[in-house]
């Protein structure tokens, strides 16, 4: 019982600042020449909200670090404790619809 409370708070603690605040304003924004389609902002909002809150709010914003997200997400570093399926994946990689 104890055990387990310490566990719950490690892990609890963990994904808190893994999760909360990510802020990717460090890495700098590119012009934004095609903005992302309405799938890949659905895909974005359910896989990468949680986490990147403020970072990816917009269409523009998210169009602004299009490259650091295909480089992400092709590299299966984001997102981070998550796994694409092979649709969200290409639906991100094609910038749909
Ligand atoms: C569980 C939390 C979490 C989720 C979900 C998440 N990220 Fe991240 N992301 C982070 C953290 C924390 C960082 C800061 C750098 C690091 O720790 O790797 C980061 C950094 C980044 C970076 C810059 C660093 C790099 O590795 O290129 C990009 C781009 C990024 N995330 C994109 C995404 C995208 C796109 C998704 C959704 C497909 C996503 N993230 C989902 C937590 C997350």
């Amino acid at each position: 019982m104890k055990q387990n409370t310490i566990i719950t708070l490690f892990i609890t603690t963990v994904l808190f600042t893994s999760c909360a605040g990510v802020k990717l304003q460090d890495y700098p924004m590119e012009p934004c020449v095609k903005l992302p389609g309405d799938k890949t902002v659905s895909v974005m909002n359910d896989k990468c909200g949680l986490c990147h809150k403020g970072d990816f709010a917009t269409k523009e914003l998210i169009c602004g670090r299009k490259a650091a997200i295909i480089d992400a997400v092709s590299a299966k570093r984001m997102p981070k404790f998550k796994n694409l399926s092979e649709n969200e994946l290409k639906t991100i990689l094609k910038w749909e619809q």
